[in-house]
């Protein structure tokens, strides 16, 4: 009841807002078996998730303007409750929390948004994007037909809802919001729950459609989502999928761009002619709205990242990279695909697909309605090209490939062939010495004076510690108010105790995760830690006693809580036990002894990673502890010039987390490596992809480079703080920025010519010849020079081409001639500009160029 009287002025503001904003038009939404109507049309829509929190609201514009440059229609993203209610009743929409200002930063824009209110979002979002206080409400039970939680989870639905009416942001009422979606995947968990399970999920239903927000609800991975609840799917491929009726469009909410990165493990790209083998096939098939998950992946800022063990970069291998650059070849190809449907959208919109077969393992499937006919030829054959006849013409079909044909005649685009032009990126490294612009040095104090550091003390030192009996698990203890626990407890050794040998005996700590460092009398015994696929820890060592008193800490660390799996917000962490230590002639289990325990570290009570806050912990001394576990670092640096993205290199350092003018960057870890096996040099995109094919950096760093956001850096002094639990060498760490380096492209005689040559006038497409075109990435550079250009038979990859057995004299000085000092450049690949040098073989131009 007290809920409903506190909405009813929000909702009363809304109606009040909507009146005096007036101006805009309201957009109808609706669906039909194709696909979303927009205002009474079929729309074919392309989408893509950037999370508002996994940036700065300074970088939102630029990151919605390349979406849109990229060919998007629609932005989506969740909605991350534990960020907008940290305590529950408690708002918070500031900042990079600001949700409207998101939504409308994409209206601005000109583009859609699908806001995927979730509340479990999961998304490798710490605890699914549920707060943890909801874990604590008596008799509640998460995701199943339980009061509370349904209470909780339709106040703060409701909530969302309101706040966007009250802005006026749905496209009922002219707003960009024209999809919205509850509940997350569901279906693939909910037979754990039972018959409750279902009542849920029917429940969630009923209760968004009656939140009445004028444009459809879909729910993602839901076999059985009752209507008018679209079900739509999420995978790498979800051209198979059928929705659950016949009056409901074919939608993909998830197509993974790449996977996510984990500490621990290497780093998984997905290779973009399979990512766009995979959008033209699902509308091939009949799909029309499609989602890259992530377009923009970002960055786990704070200790948001999910886990166990999920890293803070949340690149994601996406067509925008974690910094917000574009990432080539991914951005420009799937650029290229969207112009490519689009093209065709005149002709998906009239009817539906007709499909035959050209053979085994190729498919054509053509929309012809009237006058405008589109087709798509696929090759899904994962190793043979084929030449398949299709109207009587020939078309060669590269493996694992689809031709996409606006007019049903003409190739523009086929997706294992890529136009567009792929780019290195460059980290430039900046020493201490490094002047900036102002005249300044990127880190004076550690050229000069060095680094402070400030002790976290071993073990008990709050007053507000707890002492019971036995072991407890942390997540209830924490609340996770900090990544820290510590567990502390003595032993009285009288010398002849069953468990010594000698003065040794053997320790067993077991935990459910997810870090471990041991104590004894105050010195480090060892640590240990689980891994993102089995987050337990069980350590055993001899450790050394003396007669008398001595005392056992041990410090027990998350590292992201758990976002996925039917009752994973049960899933515990911490030291459950057993703790026993053991000897020749017997053992004692400590499991049930006094332990007192203490929620986080002091330095976090003092705010030691908040540079406003003068405290006396802190000392200056160039003689700073080094590999030292338990200290808090501060330096002082200058931010780099320019406004290239900003990193810090972490490279030296052991695992903690970091703050720049006390903001959090996220956890660091750089010694966390990804296992020696399992990685590929070249991974071949023909073939079903899966998160696990295509890895890079085995043996290595999962993450060495942390992103510092331009918008928490300042003119002049700047403060990094560092909070290092294992042990490290601060002097060691270097900030560096990130810049494209060359700039490449390689294009065949055999390819379609740039899409942007197709002119559909009257249904008539025209076509020119196969061209290489370069561009500068910056507003104002130029080429500067042309490092390689082969045509011929070159092979290799950016920043490694070289000339094959075939090759013109001529390739250096035609590119030279067309690109060198202008900020774009075409070139014709055609004999006709090179001179011919081997007849008969299939000619390809390759080239590197330098902007400045
Ligand atoms: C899906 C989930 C997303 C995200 C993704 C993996 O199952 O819906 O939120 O976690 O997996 O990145």
């Amino acid at each position: 009841m007290a809920a409903t009287a506190l909405l009813l002025p929000v909702a009363a503001a809304a109606v009040l807002l909507l009146c005096l904003a007036g101006g805009s038009r309201a957009t109808n939404v609706t669906y039909d078996h194709r696909a979303l109507v927009i205002d009474g049309v079929r729309r074919v829509l392309v989408s893509g998730s950037i999370h508002y929190p996994r940036s700065t609201p300074d970088m939102w514009p630029g990151l919605i303007q390349k979406a849109k440059d990229g060919g998007l229609d629609v932005i989506e993203t969740y909605v991350f409750w534990d960020i907008h209610e940290p305590v529950r009743g408690q708002y918070d929409f500031e900042g990079r929390k600001d949700l409207a200002a998101f939504v409308k930063a994409v209206a601005d824009a000109g583009l859609y948004v699908h806001l995927r209110i979730g509340p479990y979002v999961c998304a490798e979002w710490n605890y699914g994007g549920f707060p943890l206080w909801l874990h604590f409400i008596p008799g509640i039970k998460f995701r199943t037909d339980n009061e509370p939680f349904k209470t909780e989870m339709q106040r703060f639905t409701t909530k969302v809802v309101d706040t966007m009416k009250g802005a006026g942001l749905y496209a009922s009422q002219g707003g960009p919001i024209i999809l919205s979606q509850i509940e997350n995947e569901y279906g693939n968990i909910d037979a754990a729950y039972g018959a409750p399970g279902k009542a849920y999920m029917r429940w969630a239903a009923g209760m968004a459609v009656a939140l009445d927000t004028g444009v459809p609800w879909v729910m993602c991975q839901q076999d059985d989502a009752p209507d008018p609840l679209i079900n739509t799917c999420n995978g790498f491929y979800c051209d198979n999928f059928t929705p659950n009726s016949a009056s409901k469009p074919k939608m993909w909410t998830e197509n993974w761009s790449g996977w996510f990165l984990s500490f621990g493990g290497a780093v998984p790209y997905r290779p973009v002619e399979d990512l766009a083998f995979a959008v033209a096939r699902f509308y091939q098939r009949g799909g029309t709205f499609q989602n890259y998950y992530m377009y923009h992946g970002g960055t786990n800022l704070d200790r948001s990242s999910g886990g166990p063990f999920i890293a803070t970069s949340y690149d994601y291998d996406a067509p925008i990279d974690e910094y917000g650059l574009v990432r080539q070849p991914k951005w420009g190809h799937l650029r290229d695909v969207h112009k490519a449907i689009k093209l065709c959208e005149p002709a998906l919109i009239a009817t539906d697909p007709s499909s035959m077969s050209l053979g085994q393992n190729a498919e054509a499937t053509v929309y012809k309605a009237g006058s405008v006919c589109a087709a798509f030829l696929a090759n899904i054959d994962g190793q043979s090209d084929k030449t398949v006849t299709f109207n009587g013409k020939m078309y060669k079909l590269p493996a694992w490939s689809v031709s996409i044909l606006p007019d049903c005649k003409n190739v523009v685009l086929n997706t294992a062939q890529i136009n567009s032009q792929v780019t290195s990126s460059e980290m430039r490294y900046l020493e201490s010495s490094t002047v900036a612009s102002d005249g300044s040095f990127i880190t004076p104090e550690l050229a000069v004076s060095g680094w402070s550091y400030a002790i976290e003390p071993v073990g008990i030192t709050k007053d507000n510690a707890l002492t019971k009996p036995g072991l407890m698990e942390q997540i209830n203890t924490t609340a996770d108010a900090s990544d820290f626990l510590w567990y502390s407890t003595s032993i009285d050794v009288k010398g002849d105790d069953p468990y010594l040998n000698g003065s040794q005996s053997n320790l067993l700590v077991n935990s459910l995760g997810h870090v471990l460092q041991v104590y004894v009398n105050g010195k480090i015994a060892g640590s240990a830690q689980g891994s993102a696929s089995n987050s337990l820890i069980s350590w055993r060592r001899p450790i050394t006693l003396v007669p008398g008193k001595n005392k056992i800490d041990l410090l027990s660390a998350t590292v992201g809580l758990s976002n996925y799996g039917a009752f994973f917000d049960l899933v515990g962490a911490g030291i459950t036990g057993p703790v026993k230590l053991s000897g020749p002639n017997g053992a004692l289990d400590l499991s049930s002894a006094q332990w007192t325990y203490q929620i986080g570290l002091r330095g976090e009570d003092l705010h030691l990673y908040d540079p406003s806050e003068v405290s006396p912990e802190w000392v200056s001394s160039n003689a700073y502890p080094i590999n030292q576990p338990l200290i808090w670092y501060k330096t002082k640096f200058t931010a780099p010039a320019g406004d290239d993205p900003v990193a810090i290199d972490f490279t030296g350092m052991g695992k903690g987390e970091a703050w720049v003018n006390g903001q959090s960057i996220g956890r660091y870890w750089p010694t966390n490596l990804a296992p020696q096996s399992g990685c590929v040099n070249s991974c071949n995109y023909r073939g079903s992809y899966s998160s696990s094919k295509c890895l890079r950096k085995c043996g290595q760093p999962s993450q060495t480079l942390y992103h510092v956001p331009r918008s928490f850096l300042q003119p002049g002094s700047n403060d990094l703080v560092l909070f290092e639990q294992f042990g490290g060498d601060p002097s060691k760490i270097s900030f560096v920025t990130k810049q494209t380096g060359s700039v490449c492209a390689q294009v065949s005689e055999a390819h379609p010519a740039q899409i942007d040559s197709w002119i559909s006038s009257q249904q008539k497409m025209q076509r020119s010849g196969p061209a290489l075109r370069l561009e500068c990435p910056k507003e104002g550079q130029v080429i500067s020079s042309i490092k390689f250009a082969s045509y011929g038979t070159p092979s290799g990859t950016c920043g490694s081409y070289s000339h094959g057995e075939c090759s013109s004299t001529q390739a250096l000085s035609v590119v030279q001639e067309a690109c060198v000092g202008v900020s774009s450049c075409s070139v014709p690949v055609s004999s006709y500009y090179f001179g011919d040098p081997c007849t008969g073989v299939t000619k390809s131009l390759a080239v590197e160029a330098k902007c400045s």
